[in-house]
């Protein structure tokens, strides 16, 4: 059964994308960019872990001499929580008028894109996220992506975790959506290689779902379709070594692309049971998206033959003599997530048996899983989840 939507010419209707400022060195040029969003001064959210690279330190410098005046709010954790974007929107509200500068990975990404959103709404919490879609605007925020996966920065929402009902809640509204994403390769050479494998591997999960997601549509094809062949290509070298700038250059502007392609058509049940992963047990993203990526495309492979044949060919991949290129594709995929070593079994990442049927219930729940190619039941999940357990 191919996917009906991906070569059809139905309506689309696709917002102007965010301006990209890509290339070794860019973030140079923050102070400017900062006063084309008509705002003089920065509110800056990064993390702690930011700061131990110098990473912070380095962008700090480029503002005082460009004379912006700014605050640090460097107290995201990784997968934030509703908790995260209230303390963040606190410390904003006291220092007024200003642009956000997201300087970090996803979890920095997605927490300033809240706490943007709460300046605009004084009386408003994150865990009010359900209704913030139709409220008032945020600051105008300025992504600097610091690892290359998540593609964060191509969007109006962030991931966040409601600690108290167990599962992620999406947080967001259209005036968050980041004014300009400032893709600096240089900022990625000190990640390391674990976390240049976990996150590596949301981009190359983004792009294998983007193109079998149902809403998947010419536009994002072409992005996908990039993007699968650049993540693919740099990932391993990026990984074995983290100071291959050209490596980095490649992994950076394919997980961009990644993102410009899972924003147009959703994804699927990877990320589905990835999140509530990550709700249970804390796991890394990229890590829980690993840990049942093979055994997902086999399930859903029925649904999904043509893009995974797409997925396999932008992978250059060499067409399989028996023709089943869902097969040759799961195992170049196999192949990338070995060696990178990034799949673990489930009970190594803190879940008990027990958890598997909250975890299928939260993936079959989640609304990613709705884009899927083959809509699973939760019996469905769970058998995938005992597999990998
Ligand atoms: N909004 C979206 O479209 C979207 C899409 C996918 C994932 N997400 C969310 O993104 C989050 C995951 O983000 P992530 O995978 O980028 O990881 P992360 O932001 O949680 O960062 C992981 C760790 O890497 C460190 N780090 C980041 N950049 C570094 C650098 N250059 N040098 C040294 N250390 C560095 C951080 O300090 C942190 O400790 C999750 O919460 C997930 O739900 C959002």
């Amino acid at each position: 059964m191919a996917s009906p939507q991906r070569d059809s010419l139905a309506p689309l209707s696709i917002d102007p994308i965010c301006r990209i400022e890509f290339g070794p060195g860019h973030i140079d040029r923050l102070p400017e960019l900062i006063t084309t969003t008509g705002r003089h001064r920065a509110f800056v959210v990064t993390d702690r872990g930011l700061r131990a690279a110098g990473v912070v330190e380095r962008v700090l410098k480029i503002l005082d001499s460009g004379g912006i005046e700014y605050a640090v709010h460097d107290e995201v954790a990784p997968n934030p929580s509703t908790g995260d974007v209230d303390a963040g929107a606190r410390r904003a509200r006291a220092f007024g008028p200003a642009a956000v500068v997201a300087l970090g990975g996803g979890s920095v990404l997605d927490a300033a894109k809240g706490i943007s959103l709460l300046v605009g709404n004084p009386d408003a919490v994150a865990a009010d996220a359900g209704r913030l879609w139709e409220a008032a605007d945020g600051l105008p925020l300025i992504a600097i992506p610091t690892t290359s996966g998540t593609g964060a920065e191509t969007n109006g929402f962030g991931v966040i975790e409601d600690a108290g009902a167990c599962r992620k809640v999406y947080l967001g509204h259209p005036s968050v959506k980041p004014r300009i994403a400032l893709l600096d390769p240089e900022l990625t050479l000190g990640l390391p290689a674990p976390a240049t494998a976990a996150t590596g591997i949301d981009a190359l999960v983004h792009g294998i779902e983007s193109l079998a997601s149902r809403g998947a549509n010419p536009v994002s094809v072409a992005y996908a379709t990039q993007a699968v062949t650049m993540v693919s290509g740099a990932l391993p070298t990026a990984y074995r070594d983290g100071s291959d700038l050209d490596a980095r250059a490649a992994l950076m502007l394919g997980a961009h692309l990644a993102g410009q392609a899972l924003t147009l058509s959703g994804l699927g049940l990877v990320h589905g049971i990835g999140h509530a992963l990550t709700a249970h047990t804390g796991t890394p993203h990229g890590v829980a998206l690993a840990a049942v990526l093979e055994e997902v495309m086999v399930f859903s492979a029925p649904a999904a033959r043509d893009a995974y044949e797409q997925v396999g060919r932008a992978m250059r991949r060499t067409p399989p003599a028996d023709g089943d290129w869902a097969r040759a594709t799961v195992q170049a995929v196999r192949e990338i997530s070995g060696t990178l070593d990034v799949k673990r079994p489930l009970r190594e990442l803190g879940a008990d048996r027990g958890m598997l049927p909250a975890i299928a219930a939260g993936a079959v729940a989640d609304a990613v899983t709705k884009n899927a190619p083959l809509l699973p039941s939760e019996a469905e999940v769970l058998e995938i989840l005992t597999r990998v357990y």
